[in-house]
């Protein structure tokens, strides 16, 4: 199947074009295509990102990337998969649109063509499997696995049973992890996006220096919850007006990873899976997949560890749109394309 895929939820004008085959229980994929337009530059002056900014630049922007789209690989093309949510409503609009534009045009030429609404988070969920480049690894030695989708605005924990069964295991009661890294960026004077700035400032930065609180880490639910994390880290700057920026970085990535990791093993253990998922804008961070491995070693020192997949494709793009697709169309899901900011999982 060949698959054409766009996403504009947020602050990247993203789309792709994804061979697919092997059907659910061999799925693998050929990314022909994987284009996006980073909007970081207008909207860092506003310290994130502006809705109406966004949409006005997704509506510039898309033309210019399908554009960049040959001719011939848009022939054949079996379906048009769009972000319908959840996200910025004026963002997903855009792309909704647009897509519906599209298809329009092909379908007179081709009449098999179908289109698609597509969940975001079910995008970043699947992202996983674009880098499942072994032809032997069946989806059965993978599940049951734990989905941990990390992003701007998400922090939600999930068990996968398989492909298309799963059930939230729990989410953030407030802000989102990478909107905790955002804000405290925000706070050491370090622009927008965050979550890469903090990553470099840490690692010149030692992570034990300061004992920030581990929320919620205890706690038998797993459920999270960042934004009194970021409220110690407000009140530590205000009494310690000496203390070094990269120390705070540090110690503030290692409590936040902390209660992320332990809570995701946690859950690993008590539902005997085969795997983690690791997903979502935050995943880019190489001291979260570091620090995954030690405490996976520690914790399943005497028993069969969970294999950890942390996605290559972690920060917004369109191919992992065409995953989510391909699963969708084979299992005959559809969305209404229209937005829904607050779609959940
Ligand atoms: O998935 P994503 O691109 O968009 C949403 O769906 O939200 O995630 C963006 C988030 C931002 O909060 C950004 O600061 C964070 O991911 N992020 C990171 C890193 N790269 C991006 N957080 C920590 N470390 C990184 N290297
Ligand atoms: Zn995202």
């Amino acid at each position: 199947m060949k698959i054409l895929a766009i996403e504009t939820s947020c602050d990247e004008t993203a789309i792709s074009l994804n061979e697919a085959k092997g059907g659910l229980k061999k799925p693998s994929f050929n990314i022909l295509e994987n284009l996006v337009a980073s909007q970081i530059k207008i909207h860092q002056p506003f310290g994130g990102v502006v809705p109406n900014l966004a949409k006005r630049e997704h509506l510039r922007n898309l033309p210019i990337l399908y554009g960049k789209i040959k001719e011939k690989d848009l022939k054949n093309l079996d379906l048009i998969a769009v972000t319908v949510g959840p996200g910025l409503e004026p963002a997903l609009w855009a792309g909704i649109e647009f897509s519906k534009d599209v298809y329009k045009k092909l379908k007179n030429k081709n009449k098999k063509l179908k289109i698609l609404g597509i969940s975001h988070l079910e995008g970043h969920l699947y992202s996983n499997l674009l880098q499942v480049k072994n032809k032997n690894t069946e989806l059965k030695d993978l599940f049951p696995a734990i989905g941990l989708i990390v992003s701007g605005g998400h922090t939600t924990l999930l068990l996968m049973k398989d492909l298309g069964h799963w059930k939230k295991l729990g989410e953030t009661r407030d802000d989102a992890v990478g909107e905790a890294f955002d804000k405290v960026a925000r706070l050491l004077n370090l622009p927008y996006p965050g979550g890469p700035e903090i990553e470099k400032l840490a690692k010149l930065g030692d992570g034990k220096a300061i004992n920030f609180p581990r929320p919620m880490i205890e706690q038998k639910n797993f459920d999270f919850s960042f934004s009194g994390l970021k409220t110690s880290i407000l009140y530590f700057l205000r009494d310690n007006k000496q203390a070094k920026k990269e120390d705070i970085a540090a110690s503030f990535q290692e409590a936040a990873f902390d209660v992320l990791i332990k809570k995701t093993l946690r859950a690993c253990e008590e539902f005997g899976v085969k795997s983690i998922f690791v997903s979502g804008g935050v995943a880019a961070n190489k001291t979260l997949k570091k620090h995954f491995k030690k405490l996976i070693k520690e914790k399943f020192e005497k028993k069969e560890a969970p294999k950890l997949m942390v996605t290559k494709f972690p920060t917004d793009n369109a191919a992992m749109i065409g995953v989510a697709a391909y699963f969708s169309f084979l299992r005959n899901k559809n969305r209404k394309l229209r937005a829904n900011g607050n779609l959940s999982i």
